[in-house]
């Protein structure tokens, strides 16, 4: 065992961001429509995990930006009493982590952090408990705390499949320019979220449109499948905005409804609109349950869609700040010492 000084295992793991939504669960986050998402690569959460003797709590201690945090500690002793592994009954835990993202930048950070936290402890658990946990068992039990953070799991695009919905899996066929897609966050609101996403997600089993809904992802789902196939970028993109503001039309009519768009994002959206029918560039726009816009578009496209975004976006986002990210390749262990 070690001090905290010297972690056990050091790990980080993305965020991603989806292209079709998950919105909407049942019993233990299951989805009630699939997703697809395409990881991400700069936006990561880091864990150090440093195994102690067992005591009641499973984390012993826990550091979030070297800071105690109540809330956040509370929601990975719940998430992890849930979780049945070897190496849990055998020790608690000493917790350090931190994102490389701001806090409330649309980012999803419990896609992030509850992946990294799994894909550690499995890591550490197949070395100490001689367990062989797949990327697919990671999937399953990061599931268990966030939904979206079954599908960081994996490298570049993955799937989460409502009739298979334990764990998300890898996505494998498509185009190879889509292995060059960016994506800029806008951040237009730096506040806090109006809407946690459980709260989202539980209105929607009473949405009026909720069976339409589950109708409309299948299709987007499999038009978006083809279309990466064929590297149909235009079928690609209307579906990726059509999700974005369908998930905005499912919170507006919901009860309460919730109207998280600011006017700063629309005019983003009109000039993403305007600038693509001006250059026929493939840039396209996507939204989280929030205010700030990610914008996709490929390597190729890059340095025009910069210029773009520094000339005429840069300005509707708080405190002008874009984050600049990619597609990325998934978890990564940067140390372990057992
Ligand atoms: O994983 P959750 O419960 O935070 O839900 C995420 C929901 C969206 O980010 C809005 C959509 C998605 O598929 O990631």
């Amino acid at each position: 065992m070690r001090s905290e000084s010297n972690p056990n295992i050091q790990v980080s793991s993305p965020s991603n961001i989806a292209f079709v939504k998950y919105w909407g669960k049942y019993k233990e986050q299951l989805p009630i429509n699939s997703s697809i998402s395409m990881t991400l690569n700069k936006s990561r959460s880091f864990f150090d995990i440093t195994l102690v003797p067992k005591e009641k709590r499973i984390v012993s201690s826990f550091l979030f930006e070297n800071q105690s945090n109540e809330s956040f500690e509370k929601k990975m002793e719940e998430f992890l009493r849930k979780i049945d592994l070897n190496i849990l009954k055998n020790f608690s835990l000493n917790i350090k982590c931190h994102n490389s993202f701001p806090h409330s930048s649309g980012i999803a950070s419990s896609a992030s952090s509850m992946s990294a936290l799994i894909y550690g402890l499995l890591s550490l658990d197949n070395e100490i408990s001689n367990s062989a946990h797949s990327l697919s068992d990671m999937s399953y039990y990061a599931r268990l705390g966030s939904g979206s953070a079954s599908r960081s799991l994996f490298p570049h695009f993955s799937i989460w499949d409502f009739k298979s919905p334990e764990s998300a899996t890898q996505m494998n066929e498509y185009h190879k320019d889509f292995l060059t897609l960016k994506d800029a966050i806008l951040i237009i609101d730096e506040d806090k979220k109006e809407v946690s996403s459980s709260l989202g997600h539980s209105l929607m089993d009473k949405n009026p449109y909720k069976e339409i809904r589950i109708d409309h992802a299948t299709n987007n789902l499999n038009k978006l499948l083809i279309a990466m196939k064929d590297n149909d970028k235009k079928t690609f993109g209307k579906i990726l905005e059509d999700e974005a503001l369908t998930l905005h039309a499912l919170m507006m009519t919901s009860d309460p409804s919730f109207i998280l768009m600011k006017p700063n994002t629309l005019i983003a959206i009109k000039k993403i609109k305007n600038y693509r029918e001006e250059t026929g560039l493939p840039v396209y726009f996507t939204l989280d349950a929030g205010a700030n816009l990610h914008l996709l578009y490929f390597c190729k496209n890059e340095k025009d869609i910069h210029i773009f975004i520094e000339n005429e976006l840069k300005t509707l986002c708080s405190r002008e700040k874009v984050i600049y990210d990619e597609i990325g390749d998934g978890p990564i262990i940067h140390k372990i010492s057992l």
